[in-house]
């Protein structure tokens, strides 16, 4: 098994989708380019999603515009149709990121759709994506518990998550939108959809809701999966699930792994350093534990 642990950080979409103050376009690129400086191989920049559903995001094609892209690094921005692919591609997106749920109740809620209209819509996107050489990643939310319709079967997570890469998804993230997993559970989700899919193209997305994100991905870790998906100051949720609340913290994640002996290529300090930058553009402190550990003592008065 690898040592290598590949973050896809997803504090400039999954962060910033979730803020009620309006984050000006400028600090978005500075955060996408702060990032992108750290030795993260994964940023989701933003997301071309509709920008009634999501205004938060509207300026993603003035974000993809401003950012200056680094060899290495890969760029993936959230699309929800051909509309949105559309969009992305002219805005010089080169790796996109498809979602739906194992849900049916929060996938109406979130995208309108049932789970078998969502990947209909899809369908389309991955045909051009496949003639036009993008890798397409494949979201699965609602893993762990819906916010509307409560326990999810495991069978619907491991029956999306296969369509999704019989469908030519590179990878299925596996995300626990509302944070109510816990490390066994999250384990055997994780070992019931790589029974079908194979681990190596599976990615975890932990919510921090209740506190479980860290533990839950240490036990994912342990049962083998190599790619997380985190956000820098623990930002993020998604407007349209009730009760969710950030993502597992970058800088959290990465001293757990390092403390674990495995590789991420991320410097700590850079990360740490553009976490509490970042939660002082949204008016907080930062929501990593490893963040604050970090800052400089006057920081901290
Ligand atoms: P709809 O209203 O059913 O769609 O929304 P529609 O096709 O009827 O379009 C309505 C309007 O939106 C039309 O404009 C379209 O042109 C426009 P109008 O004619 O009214 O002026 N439109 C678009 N505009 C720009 N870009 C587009 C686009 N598509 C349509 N791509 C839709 C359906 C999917 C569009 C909508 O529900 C939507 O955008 N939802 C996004 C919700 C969202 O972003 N949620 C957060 C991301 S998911 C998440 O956070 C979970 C994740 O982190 C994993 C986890 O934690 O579990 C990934
Ligand atoms: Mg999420």
């Amino acid at each position: 098994m690898s040592d290598f642990v590949r973050i896809v950080e997803v504090a400039p979409r999954d962060g910033l989708q979730n803020e009620s103050a309006m984050v000006a376009t400028a600090d978005k690129i500075a955060l996408v380019d702060r990032l992108s400086a750290t030795g993260l191989r994964g940023i989701e920049a933003t997301s071309f999603v509709s920008p009634k559903w999501v205004p938060q995001l509207a300026d993603a094609a003035e974000v993809m515009a401003g950012i200056e892209r680094q060899p290495g690094i890969s760029y993936p921005v959230l699309v929800p149709n051909l509309q949105g692919y559309e969009r992305a591609r002219a805005a010089g997106a080169d790796e996109v990121a498809v979602f739906t749920a194992a849900s049916e109740a929060f996938n109406r809620k979130n995208i309108n759709a049932s789970i078998d209209e969502s990947i209909e819509r899809f369908m389309p996107v991955l045909e051009r994506a496949r003639a036009d050489g993008v890798r397409v990643r494949g979201y699965v939310s609602t893993v762990l518990g819906c916010p509307y319709q409560g326990e999810v079967p495991l069978a619907d997570v491991v029956r999306v998550a296969r369509r999704l890469h019989e469908l030519g998804c590179h990878e299925i993230s596996l995300g626990d939108t509302i944070g109510v997993g816990t490390p066994r559970k999250a384990r055997e989700m994780l070992l019931a959809v790589a029974a079908e899919v194979p681990m190596q193209a599976l990615a975890v997305h932990f919510h921090d809701t209740f506190g479980q994100a860290l533990a839950n991905v240490a036990a994912c870790i342990e049962a083998g999966v190599r790619v997380a998906d985190s956000a820098v100051a623990g930002t993020g949720g998604c407007p349209y699930a009730r009760g969710a609340s950030g993502n597992l913290a970058s800088e959290d994640l990465v001293y757990m792994l390092h403390g674990m002996g495995l590789e991420t290529g991320v410097d700590l300090e850079a990360l740490a350093e553009t976490g509490r930058w970042l939660a002082g553009v949204l008016g907080r402190t930062t929501g990593s534990k490893v963040g604050r550990a970090m800052a400089p003592q006057q920081d901290l008065a």
